[in-house]
């Protein structure tokens, strides 16, 4: 990999916990590329909002509220609480909020170094031309199980029946909104990981990423 000249940039999209994120991280370390989880942009939007006690409900407070990004600490752990991915979810189905949070996800895959965007409309939307674009996804069941596991391990309550119905509702709204809804694009590979490990998905997306790269120049 390390004789290519043009940095390659690799999009992984999918509904929210189908391992999506782990996969890119590792995908971002085995292949020597930079990393950037979008969904802690709209997570810092989501954020910014409810520090300062704006309405979700209203798309132009939502567009203000992005100014307030790069403000927020990636790492802050209440971009993970369950009032900030209410609002997320919320706020990023306006196409005012996707524009305003375009630029700096097209910035960062264009980068000198390569990249690895994970998200729900990078290979749609943020880098068409991706070298390798994987759509990961898993049952509902399957990824509630999983964010179940995440959020005990964190200390946070969670009761099954309530997350799936959750990321059931999570689906809908990712799919169905009119701006840049999650589907997988045309070119990309389906890394279904409902039956697999983790470390399993990740050597199940090196091999698909080696596979796309070997018969791409
Ligand atoms: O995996 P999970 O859905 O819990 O969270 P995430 O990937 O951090 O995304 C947070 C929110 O931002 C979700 O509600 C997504 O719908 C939204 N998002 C988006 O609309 N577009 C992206 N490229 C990334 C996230």
């Amino acid at each position: 990999m390390t004789d290519r000249i043009i940095p390659i940039v690799i999009a992984v999209d999918g509904p929210a916990a189908s391992g999506k994120g782990t996969i890119a991280r590792a995908l971002a370390q085995y292949f020597g590329l930079g990393h950037m989880d979008t969904g802690v942009l709209y997570r810092a939007v989501a954020l910014t909002m409810f520090r300062f006690g704006g309405d979700p409900g209203n798309e132009f407070e939502a567009v203000r509220a992005c100014e307030g990004v790069p403000q927020v600490d990636p790492a802050d752990p209440e971009l993970r609480s369950e009032a900030v991915s209410a609002i997320a979810s919320r706020i990023s189905a306006y196409p005012g909020v996707r524009a305003a949070l375009l630029e700096r996800q097209r910035h960062f895959a264009a980068g000198a170094d390569g990249a690895v965007l994970d998200g729900r409309d990078i290979g749609t939307v943020i880098a068409p031309n991706a070298n390798v674009k994987l759509f990961v996804t898993a049952s509902p069941e399957v990824r509630a199980q999983r964010r179940v596991r995440e959020l005990l391990g964190r200390g946070m309550p969670a009761h099954y029946d309530d997350v799936l119905i959750d990321i059931q509702a999570r689906d809908a709204r990712d799919s169905g909104r009119d701006s840049a809804p999650l589907r997988q694009a045309d070119d990309a590979e389906l890394l279904d990981t409902s039956e697999l490990e983790i470390e399993d998905a990740v050597a199940a997306a090196i091999k698909l990423v080696e596979a796309r790269l070997a018969t791409s120049d």
